[in-house]
């Protein structure tokens, strides 16, 4: 009898794993295997917002231990990578848009770029025919992953040792934590696609079906992860990790090579700055379309009283919507990666220009979009948003991306990580929508080494000068018309976080030609526009947003979404 006391004991132990956990289990507010989510709460000190408790859990000790936001945006995205694998990752890329205490703005471009063996007609059948199957799934829709390279990159800014960052991953990866019951839904989903696209066994697979507050243990990240612990960015892109990708790659079609993965780096862009009613609004320039696109969007409804016009009515929905209709017409035709493809921003950023563009705006009226194949929206959020703000006044905002749901759903076999598919973010055929309906030309078409336009808009406000709202959300191309409207709500509407981040939202992207549009306004506006011309297409869900609005009296009111398993945490 004692002996199998004592044997339970030590499967108890071993299953909550705090015998060995030096970071989590050292008296640490982190528990992995119990834990509830906090949607809004204000802060003095530093706060965060992810999409995981988890994450926001570890990012908040880690600023407690003296890091800064830089230290726990690089604690929270390798967090993410294990306890958000939907879209948090080592294998996808991302943006990262800070501003230190000094007042540096730092846009760290980590976005993955096509392998060098990619051709512009890779994705066309014999007949030219767009084949979205190969770019939105398995082992030839990957890019070459930027997280790491990033994460390194982000280094310099960050105070504490990087060791101490990913430990908590480290960790977490190879004792487990308890999956969310929207966590354990999703994984029952999309098993089959795990199935289908994996040479190797993966961790996200069980017989039988996922359960709130399973376990999900990831041994092979966790040694993936200590390689990089152990070796730094090379521990990623060359060395056993890279071998693993490469062999993963070559069993199914892939054309990713040790040479893509070893040159690839991450790169600093200027980030874009532009005025809104006084406020100072930085954004994230190409390969993202959205910091452009924010600032086209701000520019175009200055001139309007949004204030008068109040939210959710049919005059503030329309004027915005007829500016987006018009900024993404712009995005189609002239953004790429501007390391390929001279994109002109100074233009498309000017007053001038865009005034003009809405010279032809009717207020009683619809604009009506050319007319081509309408594409479908994918209405799945699996990008993910990190918002941090410290005290000595950092401020970062970063989001990153498999692209879809679990990416290409590929995962790398012996290195269990989940690679990306962002290779449908290029325009795979003049014209062809991708999984998001947004459609392209010649700035976005495939070429080696080149770099997919991304909709991602990590973005910053400041009010004279100082930090007041860090903000983003996932969505794919709904991401850039959510920040807008969010820092529409908060500078003229006058909303508070919570509000900004979980009033419903609309989207309309030129095209299709139609308005997507959450539940809860007003049946009469709706009415209004349809009679105006709109066509409205209700969706379920737009982004899942992370915003921290610093109160007069210097507070962090920091709020999480309520549309995911989004968190805040702070001190
Ligand atoms: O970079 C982009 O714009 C997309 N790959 C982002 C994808 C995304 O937000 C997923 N959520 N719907």
């Amino acid at each position: 009898m004692r002996k199998i006391r004592l044997l339970l004991l030590l499967i108890i132990f071993y299953h909550t794993g705090f015998a060995q956990l030096s970071w989590l289990g050292g008296g640490k507010k982190v528990d992995p295997y119990n834990y509830t989510q906090k949607k809004s709460a204000s802060y003095s000190n530093a706060s965060i917002a992810t999409a995981h408790p988890l994450a926001s859990a570890v990012g908040a000790e880690i600023m407690k231990e003296g890091g800064n936001a830089f230290d726990a945006g690089i604690a929270a995205q390798l967090t993410l990578a294990v306890v958000y694998p939907d879209a948090g990752n080592l294998g996808g890329g991302g943006f990262l848009l800070g501003r230190n205490k000094d007042g540096k703005n730092i846009a760290i471009d980590f976005r993955e770029e096509a392998p060098g063996h990619a051709t512009e007609d890779m994705y066309l059948d014999a007949d030219g025919n767009a084949q979205s199957e190969l770019s939105e799934n398995g082992h030839l829709s990957s890019g070459v992953p930027g997280t790491v390279a990033g994460l390194f990159a982000t280094l310099p800014y960050a105070k504490l040792p990087f060791d101490k960052l990913i430990e908590p991953a480290i960790e977490l990866a190879e004792y487990g934590f308890a999956i969310t019951e929207k966590q354990a839904d999703e994984l029952n989903e999309i098993k089959a696609d795990f199935i289908k696209y994996n040479t190797a066994p993966v961790p996200f697979v069980k017989v039988k079906s996922w359960e709130k507050g399973d376990t999900l243990y990831q041994p092979e990240l966790a040694e993936t992860l200590k390689r990089i612990k152990l070796n730094g960015a090379k521990g990623f892109y060359e060395g056993k990790t890279a071998a693993l990708i490469v062999a993963e790659m070559q069993r199914a079609n892939g054309i990713m090579t040790l040479a893509d993965l070893k040159n690839y780096k991450a790169k600093t862009r200027e980030a874009i700055l532009s005025d809104y009613r006084g406020y100072t609004i930085i954004g994230f320039p190409p390969p993202s379309s959205g910091g452009i696109i924010v600032s086209q969007l701000l520019t175009m409804i200055e001139p309007y009283p949004m204030r008068q016009y109040g939210y959710g009515t049919v005059a503030s929905m329309h004027l915005m919507v007829e500016a987006e209709r018009r900024s993404f017409a712009d995005r189609a035709e002239y953004m790429g990666d501007p390391d390929f493809w001279k994109v002109p921003q100074k233009t498309l950023l000017s007053k001038n220009y865009l005034q003009n563009r809405m010279k032809d705006f009717d207020p009683d009226k619809a604009s009506v979009s050319k007319n081509i194949q309408p594409g479908i929206i994918h209405e799945s959020d699996e990008t993910t948003h990190i918002s941090i703000i410290d005290k000595e006044g950092n401020m970062v905002s970063i989001t990153t991306t498999l692209n879809n749901s679990y990416g290409s759903k590929t995962v790398i076999g012996g290195a269990g990580f989940i690679m990306n598919d962002e290779m449908d973010d290029f325009s795979m055929k003049p014209g062809v929508p991708n999984m998001y309906g947004a459609v392209g030309g010649k700035a976005n078409a495939i070429a080696p080494g080149k770099r997919m336009l991304s909709s991602m808009a990590p973005t910053l406000v400041l009010k004279n000068g100082k930090p007041f709202i860090v903000l983003g959300t996932p969505g794919g191309t709904t991401i850039p018309t959510s920040v807008f409207q969010m820092i529409v709500d908060i500078i003229d509407f006058d909303m508070n976080a919570v509000d900004a981040v979980n009033k419903p939202k609309f989207h309309h992207q030129w095209l299709p030609d139609w308005v997507s549009i959450e539940n809860g306004f007003s049946p009469e506006v709706i009415n209004h526009l349809e009679n105006m011309g709109y066509t409205m297409h209700q969706v379920d869900g737009i982004g899942r947003s992370e915003l921290i609005k610093v109160m007069p009296g210097g507070l962090f009111e920091t709020d999480a979404d309520k549309r995911g398993d989004d968190s805040v945490d702070g001190f």
